[in-house]
């Protein structure tokens, strides 16, 4: 009997022929894992179509509870975004894709992984860093990575295979979704020059397109969690979906960026991420009212780490874990509401309330009811300004020796 590996499968033309191709070139039976991370395809033709192409086994998993919570929400409450712009959405679900390929290796026997990743992209590496974290001793095929095909081949060796070949393939760009973001990169976007083509956009409205009147949304959170929406409790799916329809619908969370990739190469992308850009910028919002001026300077510094370390594929990394609980002890008193403007692409915070506030409007106010004590001012600012007044008079500026 031949040795089974497991394929994380998208039902797409690169993962299809793989399928054919394991077991020609390896001759292993092949078991096919798709994860449904509210990417919103149409599993079932998804299943059908692995079983069609010669998968012994197709296997759905709905991953979209633990993908938000336990990936997207940790990421939000750190504030985390790849230099500067970029929530992240793919880079979040690879160690999540690569944590249940090795589950399912484990239950089915299975010795070896497999993923449809090319050799330049940074898939590739958070899928195997992700997998040897958790089971170093699996082994892991990466076929497109190994065939080198182009496109056109590929194509070729599908139409020899009878492999049906998905309409999409017309499609110019390469797509990849989740409940975080949607990523879009290839075809005419590689000029960095070219403005984005519309059609490129599938979430969000062009802002030209967007209603005409302001749009008022309420977010209220938890421990740094979103919980409600508009003063409606929600759940974690529902609430993101949600967020990303209404904010999608005024043409917010559209980013175009040349990023460093991992592997060297600097590139050009586009990402919609409606939900992930209201909700990151809210959160920073109740932040700035519950934190600390130095929590909040110390935070940026880990938002910057744990950016770059789910960029790099190091989610099941002990620097992760450290970084995660210095995370957690911040949100303790990060409870609150923020209400937010949504208009022609922009979203911005009008308020801000929550029960741990730290905003004290008696000491800050210049009308009545002033309570800061201003004759104390000029004791502080006699100390603060000493050293430097000190240091002025006894090593006076060059400028003025020559006086
Ligand atoms: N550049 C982004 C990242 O590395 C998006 C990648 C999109 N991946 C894809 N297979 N189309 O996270």
């Amino acid at each position: 009997m031949s040795d089974k590996v497991i394929l994380a499968y998208s039902g797409g033309l690169d993962t299809s022929v793989a399928i054919k191709w394991l077991k020609e070139k390896y001759d292993l039976e092949v078991v096919t894992l798709t994860v449904d991370i509210g990417n919103e395809r149409d599993f079932s033709s998804i299943r059908s179509k692995a079983l069609n192409v010669g998968a012994s086994k197709a296997i759905i998993k709905d991953v979209r509870k633990i993908f938000v919570e336990k990936f997207a929400f940790p990421t939000l409450q750190a504030n985390a975004v790849y230099e500067g712009q970029y929530p992240l959405a793919t880079a979040l679900s690879r160690p999540l894709i690569a944590q249940l390929l090795v589950e399912l290796a484990l239950e089915e026997g299975a010795s070896t992984v497999a993923h449809g990743c090319t050799g330049k992209g940074n898939d590739q590496v958070r899928l195997e860093v992700g997998i040897a974290s958790i089971n170093p001793e699996l082994k892991v095929i990466a076929p497109a990575r190994e065939w080198a095909m182009t496109r056109e081949e590929t194509i070729e060796y599908a139409k020899r295979y009878n492999i049906p070949i998905p309409i999409t393939t017309a499609s110019p760009y390469s797509i990849d979704e989740n409940l975080w973001g949607r990523s879009i990169e290839c075809g005419v976007i590689e000029d960095p020059w070219l403005e984005p083509p519309n059609d490129a956009y599938s979430w969000t409205r062009s802002p030209a397109n967007t209603p005409d009147e302001v749009a008022y949304i309420e977010i209220g959170f938890e421990r740094g969690i979103p919980v409600s929406l508009n003063q409606h409790e929600m759940k974690s799916i529902s609430l993101v979906q949600r967020l990303n329809e209404i904010a999608g619908s005024h043409g917010i969370g559209r980013i175009d960026l040349v990023e460093n990739r991992l592997v060297g190469i600097k590139s050009r992308e586009l990402y919609e991420a409606p939900a992930a850009v209201v909700l990151l910028e809210a959160h920073e919002a109740l932040e700035a009212l519950t934190l600390s001026k130095e929590q909040l300077r110390f935070k940026q510094k880990i938002a910057l780490e744990y950016a770059d370390l789910v960029y790099n594929g190091l989610w099941f990394s002990t620097h992760h874990q450290d970084l995660t609980a210095y995370v957690q002890s911040t949100q303790q008193f990060v409870h609150g509401v923020v209400r937010m403007k949504l208009f022609k692409g922009k979203c911005s915070v009008v308020g801000r309330t929550s029960p741990f506030s730290l905003y004290n409007r008696s000491l800050a106010t210049y009308d009545k009811g002033d309570e800061f004590d201003q004759s104390a001012a000029s004791g502080f600012i006699y100390i603060w300004g000493l050293p430097t007044k000190i240091q002025a008079q006894l090593q006076p500026p060059d400028d003025d020796k020559q006086k």
